[in-house]
């Protein structure tokens, strides 16, 4: 198991044991994280499971896909350079520890 921190807009904070090959996205709707939409079903069509990854992992959760800056660009809440679309985050042992913030809007 792997741990992801959820980081809400308020500074609450929920650490999830996450299964490795699912997405990030999949690890909170199946957590009842609040903030994660996911309204395409990880489709990359949504921009509703946008994150933003702690400054801390910037640069160590790999690079955004082909399109996702795409969709980031019509994500609801402003795009910074730590955003990503948490359904394009796999967990891998690798971001065991990892810290991703939500943002204020989904939708
Ligand atoms: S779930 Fe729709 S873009 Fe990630």
């Amino acid at each position: 198991m792997v741990q992801i921190t959820f980081v809400q807009p308020d500074g609450n904070r929920t650490t999830i044991d996450a299964a490795i090959g699912d997405s990030v996205m999949q690890t909170a709707l199946a957590n009842g994280v609040d903030g994660i939409f996911a309204e395409c079903g990880g489709a990359m069509m949504c921009a509703t499971c946008h994150c933003y990854v702690d400054e801390a992992w910037a640069g160590r959760t790999g690079k955004r896909e082909d399109g996702e800056e795409d969709m980031l660009e019509c994500a609801a809440s402003e795009m910074r350079e730590t955003s990503r679309l948490s359904c394009q985050l796999k967990v891998s042992q690798d971001i065991d520890g990892l810290v991703v913030h939500l943002p204020e809007e989904q939708a």
